[in-house]
């Protein structure tokens, strides 16, 4: 990796992964994009730029005029506002994909794409999750994700583009609001802990999801991005997970630093639903065999660091 254009990067995702990306190949060799503005982090350690995903020639030309040969391909929409409004979701999600993939065809890029647990669906084994099972997903995300793992796959067998994807769990950052997903209350969580020692939870309390903290996530993208060709077998959508817990669990944890703290739950059924047909736990021994996949933080790490840093906000 030597040129880099992150899309999305304005998002919960890209915001950290850019500026761990520039740390480690320079500011100069970053290019950070989005659709909407960046806020000051992003344009004071390196480049920014609009770039609309969904706009074919102008991907090509921000790859060909900044000598790109990796993109982190993050730009889409989540799930929740997916459900709102699925066709700019397919519209986004897949053409965007596809644009991507067509630029690094075209200019001998390797790609990045996050897929994520909304890949699978009901019929899936909701514990212990498989690397390699059904996957027939009910929601317009999880469809645009597990048709994004395929044309990854095929981009990589039928012109050799070097396309290679994580299924990311829940994400919980420190830095950047979530925008607009279903495990978005384990962030929202840490603020209202923070400011009202009181949260309302829009997902029922045993609803049990894999999450991860974000230096894992960032960790696992550039992880998987340097790993040696030889050494990957799938290439595509490895499962990957550091942590799994339920709302009550996840509370219980808060409840250890902030004793006052308390949950209550007005069940949002769009979201709810949701995370209902997603799996409780994926098995990710495919990612730990293949290229050494090792989260850092278990739940407590995860609570401990999260109040530290939002506290100091
Ligand atoms: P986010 O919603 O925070 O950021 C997405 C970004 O994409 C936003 O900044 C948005 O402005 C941008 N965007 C939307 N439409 C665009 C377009 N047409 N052109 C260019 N940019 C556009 O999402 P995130 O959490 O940073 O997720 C990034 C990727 O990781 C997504 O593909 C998402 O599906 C995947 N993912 C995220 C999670 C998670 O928990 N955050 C979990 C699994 C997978
Ligand atoms: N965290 C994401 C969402 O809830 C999963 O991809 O949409």
């Amino acid at each position: 990796m030597k040129k880099i254009l992150v899309t999305g990067a304005t998002g919960q995702i890209g915001s950290e992964l850019t500026i761990a990306l520039r740390s480690r190949y320079g500011d100069e060799n970053v290019l950070a994009t989005d659709k909407r503005p960046a806020l000051n982090e992003l344009t004071q350690s390196g480049s920014f730029c609009l770039l609309d995903v969904r706009d074919v020639s102008a991907i090509n030309q921000v790859v060909e005029d900044n000598n790109i040969d990796t993109i982190f391909h993050l730009a889409a929409l989540l799930s929740a506002v997916a459900e709102q409004k699925p066709q700019q979701a397919w519209d986004v999600n897949m053409n965007g994909l596809l644009n991507a993939l067509e630029a690094s065809r075209k200019h001998r890029c390797a790609l990045f794409f996050p897929s994520s647990i909304a890949a699978f669906g009901t019929e899936t084994p909701p514990m212990d999750t498989p690397q390699d099972t059904i996957q027939r997903p009910t929601t317009i995300y999880g469809i645009t994700k597990v048709s994004g793992e395929l044309l990854c796959d095929y981009y990589y067998h039928r012109f050799g583009v070097d396309a290679r994807g994580l299924r990311y769990p829940g994400l919980i950052s420190s830095s950047t609001l979530p925008g607009g997903g279903t495990t978005d209350y384990a962030v929202d969580i840490f603020y209202a802990a923070i400011k009202s020692q009181h949260y309302e939870c829009f997902l029922r309390a045993d609803t049990q999801l894999d999450m991860m903290y974000m230096p894992d996530a960032i960790d696992a993208a550039i992880h998987l991005m340097t790993a040696g060709s030889q050494q990957l077998k799938h290439r595509n959508a490895f499962n990957v997970t550091a942590m799994s817990f339920t709302p009550q669990q996840l509370a219980a944890e808060i409840q250890k630093h902030i004793p006052e703290f308390t949950i209550t739950y007005s069940i949002d059924p769009l979201r709810q639903a949701i995370a209902d047909s997603w799996p409780r736990h994926m098995n990710d021994s495919a990612a730990r065999t293949e290229w050494g996949w090792q989260a850092q933080f278990d739940l407590p790490a995860m609570v401990k660091d999260m109040l530290e840093k939002i506290t100091l906000k």
